[in-house]
């Protein structure tokens, strides 16, 4: 049984169609990229399975259990977990406190301070702790978003875009930390528009375009897709 399935989601805003009937499953332990072009739909997608949007249609299962209406404290809980594409902090609080509030999921407040801390020193943080969020580069604000996600002990991550903005080097790093949680177990599913990052970590990607699923296949079949060209890559890739 697929741990995760998606099943003819819909979601409209207003007079918006943000996505049509989208339908894919994850199977545990694999990587499943999805890209699109701004706007596709991608993150609404990720607010669905994760219990912040509800869809107009269609019904999300996790772990065999209906999870639409589930609240995302409850589906982290049971092991599902997002990472936000903007990432958002409370001022006053320090890296640890942050990952602290995330590992207080399945652990008391004690070892959840000690756990936070193996995290982020694991994501490579170790030596800001102390720093405020808000202090720290755009490489390290992905890297807490990451440790955010795994301080919960999930079975499943969904990251949002944790790429963008990094320069290849900059990616190595959430490159291997992800490969790492992924052989322990950790199943993926990851919004990425860094081509050379996505290619190297799926397993099986699907596009969204204009809110519909336009393919479903290997990350070497997709891109030699012409629609996936057309839709994704634009006219640059045509130069
Ligand atoms: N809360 C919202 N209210 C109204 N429109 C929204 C909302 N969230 C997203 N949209 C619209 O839905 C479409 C899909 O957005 P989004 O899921 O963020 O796309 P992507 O992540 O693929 O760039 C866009 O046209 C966006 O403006
Ligand atoms: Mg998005």
């Amino acid at each position: 049984m697929a741990l995760l399935e998606v099943d003819k989601v819909s979601k409209r805003f207003g007079g918006l169609q943000a996505l049509n009937g989208v339908s894919f499953s994850v199977e545990r332990g694999e990587i499943l990229g999805i890209i699109g072009p701004n706007g596709a739909g991608k993150t609404t997608l990720f607010g669905v399975i994760s219990g912040f949007t509800p869809p107009s249609s269609g019904d999300v299962r996790f772990d065999g259990r209906r999870i639409v209406g589930v609240s995302p404290d409850r589906l982290t809980r049971r092991g599902l977990i997002r990472s936000f594409q903007i990432v958002q902090t409370f001022a006053e609080m320090t890296a640890l406190d942050v990952v602290t509030t995330a590992a207080l999921t399945r652990r008391p407040i004690r070892q959840a301070v000690d756990y936070a801390a193996q995290v982020l020193t694991r994501v490579g943080l170790g030596s800001k702790l102390d720093d405020t969020p808000a202090t720290l580069s755009l490489q390290d604000k992905k890297l807490l978003e990451l440790a955010k996600c795994v301080a919960t002990d999930p079975q499943c991550i969904l990251l949002d875009e944790v790429m963008a903005g990094l320069t290849m080097a900059e990616t190595e790093a959430p490159i291997a930390i992800i490969r790492e949680l992924n052989r322990q177990g950790v199943t993926f599913v990851m919004v990425e528009h860094v081509m050379p990052v996505i290619m190297r970590l799926a397993t099986r990607m699907v596009v969204i375009n204009f809110g519909e699923k336009i393919a479903e296949a290997s990350p070497d079949e997709i891109i030699n897709d012409r629609r996936v060209i057309d839709a994704y890559f634009g006219e640059h890739l045509d130069a």
